[in-house]
């Protein structure tokens, strides 16, 4: 089947567009809160210099040799147990698994876009009513909010790498930063953004605790989509000459400085009105809207932008997170485009409404998993076990499966001998035993 193919920045913005998400702008400053600031930043930072890049073009360069969808790419290399190779390649339900929740969160973004017309809550007890009613009491809101994601998301999928997720990628992720900058720009004439820049750059490593180094690990894969065939099926659209290595790191580079700032403004606006840094997955949708609502007419402005971000780089992700299976379907099933799109968007859809059942109080107790509610067993799988598993999969593959001399071939011209060398050390050793490393602390401490 003939795909086709982005144009380079269309790539990087698209790739980039995949990496940041709400793992940056929603989940990297509640977590950076929670376990303390500087010190679990510069974990995160280092793992994603030394890990998350090395990972990151390993699975960009199986995408540009195999050309294909996921399945195809691993059996392609395969040279021996050729079969069991290709079953690796179905982690790309993955990120269909993914979607159960991540559209929902999108969905409460929207909510809280219509709350900032129509006016947001001014008091933390008002902020926490809103949320916990949202979340555990308004099933049928949650449900319309997600069919709103399921439904643009499947509205650019089905037309194509070119038409739909390159063009949308070109104008979003511009305005996102845009978005950004100017919230920073704003918040700099705060006392506290010093403050923000302290507690997030001053490492105190006596706050650093076995549980925060984890989180840091895990969270470096999950923020640049490592393991699950999202950038795999984007770089299977890269044209012949383009240079993986310095598109690896334009896209780690941009999926660290938008979740940096986004970090410098919520902590800026945080401190600046008092507000608590470890407030878990509610920061920023219970601690920020009451600090906009109190700014009046700019704050009703500074919400807008703000939410719309979010928006903006929730959607770009979640097209990521759809299309490895969407490709999958078309090339091994031979289906149309918007049959595949169709099916796809349909299991997440209905999935996803399991999930807002499993935190609404009358259905909840149908719906749990152990102590965890299907919700928060879904969202720990997959950050603990499922994305370190692709990730050590596409790891071994590409570093023992994969011959060198095929690989060589393809990266050394883009990143020279000695820097080939160093990649191909930390993709045979280095990431298969922090994966291993990862997976294990998650699971068994
Ligand atoms: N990286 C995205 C985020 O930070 C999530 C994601 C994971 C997207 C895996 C695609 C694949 O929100």
């Amino acid at each position: 089947m003939q795909q086709a193919k982005f144009s380079r920045i269309g790539f990087v913005l698209s790739a980039a567009g995949a990496a940041v998400g709400l793992g940056n702008i929603w989940k990297f400053p509640y977590i950076t809160g929670l376990y303390g600031g500087g010190a679990f930043v510069m974990v995160y930072l280092v793992t994603i210099l030394f890990i998350g890049v090395s990972l990151l073009l390993a699975e960009m360069l199986m995408g540009k040799r195999g050309g294909s969808d996921v399945v195809s790419n691993f059996e392609k290399d395969a040279p021996s147990h050729k079969w069991a190779w290709a079953k690796a390649g179905y982690l790309f339900v993955i990120g269909l698994i993914i979607m159960t929740f991540y559209s929902v969160v999108i969905g409460w973004i929207f909510y809280y876009l219509y709350l900032a017309i129509t006016g947001l809550p001014t008091t933390l007890d008002q902020a926490q009513d809103i949320f916990n009613h949202l979340y555990h009491q308004s099933p049928w809101i949650q449900i319309i909010a997600h069919l709103v994601s399921v439904l643009i998301v499947g509205a650019i999928l089905v037309r194509g790498i070119k038409g739909g997720i390159e063009k949308f990628n070109l104008v979003l992720m511009p305005l996102l930063i845009l978005i950004l900058v100017g919230l920073m720009l704003y918040a700099m004439q705060f006392e506290s953004f010093s403050k923000a820049l302290s507690f997030l750059f001053m490492p105190d490593f006596s706050k650093l605790s076995a549980e925060a180094i984890i989180r840091a690990v895990g969270h470096s894969f999950f923020t640049l989509s490592i393991g699950i065939g999202s950038i795999m099926v984007y770089a299977a659209a890269l044209p012949k000459e383009s240079n993986l290595f310095s598109s690896a790191l334009w896209v780690a580079f941009l999926d660290t400085f938008i979740a940096l700032l986004a970090g410098i403004v919520i902590f800026s606006f945080l401190f600046q009105f008092g507000g608590e840094p470890a407030k878990g997955p509610g920061l920023v949708f219970m601690s920020l809207p009451i600090i906009f609502a109190k700014l009046g007419t700019v704050g009703t402005v500074v919400a807008l932008l703000f939410f719309l971000g979010m928006a903006f780089a929730g959607l770009t992700s979640a097209i990521s997170l759809v299309e490895p299976t969407v490709m999958y379907l078309e090339s091994r099933w031979g289906w149309r485009k918007s049959k595949a799109v169709f099916w796809s968007s349909f299991f997440y859809f209905a999935f996803g409404i399991l999930m807002i059942l499993s935190v609404t109080d009358t259905t909840q107790s149908y719906l749990m998993i152990g102590k965890k509610t299907l919700f928060d067993a879904v969202e720990f799988a997959v950050d603990s076990f499922l994305m370190p598993l692709g990730g050590i999969l596409i790891a071994i593959f590409v570093g023992y499966a994969m011959k060198k001399e095929d690989v060589r071939a393809i990266l050394s011209k883009d990143m020279g001998d000695t820097l080939f060398a160093v990649w191909y050390f930390s993709i045979r050793y280095i990431a298969p035993l922090a994966v291993l490393f990862l997976a294990y602390n998650a699971l068994f401490v």
